[in-house]
C-alpha cells in the first residue's frame, strides 16, 4: 500500500489531503506540531512534535516512521506573515524561510534514506513564490520565502532523480483557510484534491515541474 506523510496537517489544506487520502484507504501519517480535533478526527495517524524548523522535529517523525517505507512526502506545513516594504518585519520574514524554504528541505532531508525507486516528494510552495509570474508586488517576507522553497524543489529534482524519486512545486490556488483569513476562491477539500491529482501524474519524465493545482503549469 502506497505511504504518505503529510506535514502541517494539523488543519487547512494538509487535513484535507489527510482527509481525502483517508477516505480512499490509502495509509497517512499526519505530521503536525499539535493534533488537532479535527486531525484526530480523520482516524489516520499522527505524528505529534514535528516542527519542520528543528532538526528534533524531524527526528521525532523518522522515530515515528520507525524504518517504514515512505512513498509519498508532502510539504505542505507554512506560514504567512503578510508586509510591505513599509511594515516588513526582518524577523518575521526569518520565521517564514526557516519554515517555508528551510523546513521542507529538513524533512525532505531527513526522509530520504526511508524513500527510494518511485518515491514522490511534492513541497507546496505558492504562485506567489514565481519571479516569472509576480505582477502584484507586496509580502517580501512570504514571497522571497516562496522563491527560495521553489529552487529546493528544482534543486531536489536535480539530485534526486538517479535515486528515482521526483519532485514537483505545487500551488493549491487562493484557498479559503486560516492563513488567508477565510478569504479565497475555492475551498481547502476541492485545492487539496488538485494537489493530490498533480503528485498522482507525478513521475521521472515530469520532475522539476510546478503546478498550479488545478492542472496547468507554472513559471518558476
Ligand atoms: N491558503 C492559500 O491560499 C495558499 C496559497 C498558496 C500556498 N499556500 C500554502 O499551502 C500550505 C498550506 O496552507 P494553508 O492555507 O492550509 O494554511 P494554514 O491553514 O495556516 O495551515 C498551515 C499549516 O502549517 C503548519 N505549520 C506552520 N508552522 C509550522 C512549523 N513550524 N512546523 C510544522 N508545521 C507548521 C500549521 O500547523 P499549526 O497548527 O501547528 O500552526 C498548519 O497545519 C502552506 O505551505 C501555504 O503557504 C496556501
Amino acid at each position: 500500500m502506497t505511504r504518505y506523510v503529510i506535514t502541517g496537517a494539523s488543519r487547512g489544506i494538509g487535513l484535507a489531503m489527510a482527509r481525502l487520502l483517508s477516505e480512499d484507504g490509502v495509509e497517512v501519517i499526519a505530521a503536525v506540531r499539535r493534533p488537532t480535533p479535527d486531525l484526530e478526527a480523520v482516524g489516520c495517524e499522527i505524528a505529534a512534535g514535528v516542527d519542520v524548523t528543528s532538526d528534533d522535529g524531524a527526528a521525532v517523525l523518522v522515530e515515528a516512521l520507525n524504518g517504514r517505507h515512505v512513498d509519498v512526502l508532502i510539504n505542505n506545513a507554512g506560514l504567512l506573515i503578510p508586509d510591505t516594504l513599509d511594515s516588513l518585519d526582518f524577523a518575521a520574514a526569518l520565521r517564514q524561510y526557516e519554515i517555508n524554504a528551510l523546513g521542507p528541505l529538513r524533512i525532505s532531508r531527513a526522509l530520504l534514506p526511508l524513500m527510494g525507486e518511485g518515491g514522490k516528494i511534492g513541497i507546496v510552495t505558492s504562485r506567489v513564490g514565481s519571479l516569472g509570474d509576480n505582477r502584484s508586488g507586496g509580502n517580501y517576507g512570504y514571497r522571497m520565502s516562496k522563491a527560495a522553497a521553489n529552487m529546493a524543489a528544482r534543486n531536489l529534482a536535480i539530485e534526486l532523480k538517479e535515486k528515482g524519486i521526483a519532485v514537483a512545486a505545487l500551488h493549491p490556488g487562493y484557498v479559503r483557510t486560516a492563513m488567508t483569513g477565510g478569504r479565497g476562491n475555492i475551498d481547502a477539500e476541492p485545492a487539496a484534491k488538485g494537489l493530490l491529482l498533480r503528485i498522482e501524474e507525478l513521475g521521472l519524465e515530469t520532475t522539476g515541474t510546478f503546478w498550479h493545482a488545478e492542472g496547468y503549469e507554472l513559471p518558476w
